[in-house]
């Protein structure tokens, strides 16, 4: 327990979220992903609109992609693009299944009035492995993001970025193993990651929360925040008291579908941060 609780602040911020209209799991790229197990695509709908209903309810603004048939995976849209002062550098993935995606994003992104948009010229996943915290851009590698991104993503953006080393195949992308809080704040899995990584995120944050295995495994850390509240899964039941111990309001969420793609409320959602 905290000494003193410090006052959280939320902040409204914008996100682009794309339905699930197509949603189903055909190919497995991560490994939460079984193609032979069912998936209910209408589940998955009631449970997107619930995230996004929290979200406007909470007093932020959602804008929306269409969703393209044959890319089931485009729910997830914080793999779409890292936009940071109103510039949109949209993501080259790793795996060919969701290689379409990136043309979509480009041309979401060109209508929709920023002032610099660019493909990626690395493997990129965008914000599900760039995350902006104190100024700098955490930047994740191991399975998805390529590290020559990162070095790509600080001259993009201007940002200094702190590269990080996923270890555990099952927390692929940044998003699933570390979440911003707040400005200055984050709770993250140790375990996911190398051990310089690890001290590295010891140094740069002391007062971070540290998630256990179970919360982990439920996807815990695929959490959003505005500053004070926190979307998370419902079922990261430990995880939702520490994080009252430290000034937030815990936003339970059901994301069992959304799972079965291996993402959660953090996946589907991608920020759009403006100029
Ligand atoms: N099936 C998707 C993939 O493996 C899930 C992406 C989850 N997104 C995230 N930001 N972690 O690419």
């Amino acid at each position: 327990m905290l000494t003193q609780t410090p006052e959280r602040q939320a902040r409204p911020r914008r996100y682009l979220m794309c339905r699930p209209t197509h949603f189903t799991v055909d190919y497995a790229i991560n490994p939460w992903m079984d193609p032979s197990q069912p998936t209910d695509t209408a589940l998955a709908l009631r449970q997107w609109e619930s995230i996004y209903r929290t979200y406007l309810r909470l007093g932020h603004t959602v804008e929306l992609i269409d969703p393209v048939p044959g890319l089931p995976d485009m729910v997830y849209t914080a793999n779409g693009a890292t936009v940071l002062d109103g510039r949109a550098l949209v993501a080259s993935f790793r795996h060919p299944e969701r290689a379409a995606e990136s043309e979509a994003y480009l041309a979401w992104f060109r209508e929709h009035g920023y002032r610099e948009v660019r493909l990626a010229g690395h493997v990129n996943e965008g914000e599900g492995d760039h995350r902006l915290v104190g100024g700098r851009v955490l930047a994740g590698a191991g399975f998805r993001t390529s590290r020559a991104a990162h070095a790509e993503v600080g001259e993009v953006f201007g940002y200094p970025v702190v590269s990080l080393t996923l270890v555990d195949p099952r927390f692929y992308h940044l998003d699933t193993a570390l979440a911003v809080l707040s400005d200055d704040h984050v709770m993250y899995y140790p375990e996911a990651f190398d051990a310089d990584s690890r001290s590295v995120l010891r140094a740069l944050f002391p007062d971070a929360i540290l998630a256990d295995r179970t919360d982990a495994e439920v996807f815990g850390l695929n959490a959003v925040s505005d500053g004070r509240r926190v979307l998370l899964p419902e079922t990261a039941k430990n995880l939702a008291g520490r994080l009252v111990e430290h000034g937030y309001e815990p936003v339970p969420v059901d994301v069992s579908e959304l799972l079965k793609g291996g993402g959660g409320a953090k996946c589907c959602t991608l920020e759009l941060r403006p100029a």
